[in-house]
């Protein structure tokens, strides 16, 4: 599974990426407004860390709208994904951008039905938020599966990117799932690579190493 982080700040960004686990990035308006900078120049600075998809969002909510938006966006850089809604202008939009050879991720999914549409108009990748759907007492890692079985069913080539994610165990279940990316949070992504069983077990070794005769 590629994981993908979930920010537009640089130095999460540096960090996570010199760990070799980073895959891409997903940003949203929200995470861009939260860095208080140019828009492109934080998508100029992300795509010179990271050498994968980054997700870019449209802001725009009228599909030839969305196009122009896309078009610019798309411009940036080769590995610019152009993030568009899932409403029906958005389904517009995706056809003629994914038509023109302009990779899309669909966004703010919240139901396998939405999701199969994203497929059907060429979606690049299909992002619904689970962590959302948790916030309203639904079990959002159920649509994850159901969008799993329905584009195997299908042999749809759009890839599912779970989105909104908000703990460790959500991503285990992304990856049960066989869902193709996680998105996560630097906070998320900092806590895989820990177990205090390990620090345990490291500590142990290095004060045993001690004991060893030096010469
Ligand atoms: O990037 C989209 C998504 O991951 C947002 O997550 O935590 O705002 O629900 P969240």
């Amino acid at each position: 599974m590629k994981l993908f982080l979930d920010t537009a700040n640089i130095d999460e960004i540096r960090t996570a990426a010199s760990w070799g686990i980073v895959d891409g990035v997903t940003t949203n308006p929200s995470l861009v407004a939260k860095e208080g900078r140019k828009f492109t120049d934080v998508l100029q600075e992300i795509v010179s860390i990271v050498d994968g998809p980054i997700s870019a969002e449209v802001i725009s909510t009228k599909a030839e709208d969305m196009v122009k938006e896309g078009r610019e966006l798309a411009k940036i850089h080769p590995n610019i994904y152009v993030k568009v809604p899932t409403i029906p202008e958005g389904l517009r939009a995706t056809k003629q951008l994914s038509s023109e050879g302009i990779r899309v991720n669909m966004t703010l999914v919240f139901s396998s039905m939405q999701a199969l549409l994203c497929a059907k108009v060429g979606a690049a990748f299909v992002s619904p938020f689970i962590g959302r759907l948790d916030d309203y007492s639904e079990t959002g890692m159920e649509i994850i599966s159901e969008i799993c079985q329905i584009y195997r069913n299908y042999g749809y080539k759009t890839e599912v990117l779970v989105a909104s994610v908000r703990h460790p165990v959500h991503v285990k279940e992304a990856a049960l799932l066989g869902a193709n990316i996680c998105t996560m949070p630097f906070s998320v992504m900092e806590k895989l690579p820990k177990h205090p069983l390990t620090d345990i077990g490291l500590a142990k070794f290095l004060a045993d190493w001690q004991k060893v005769p030096k010469s």
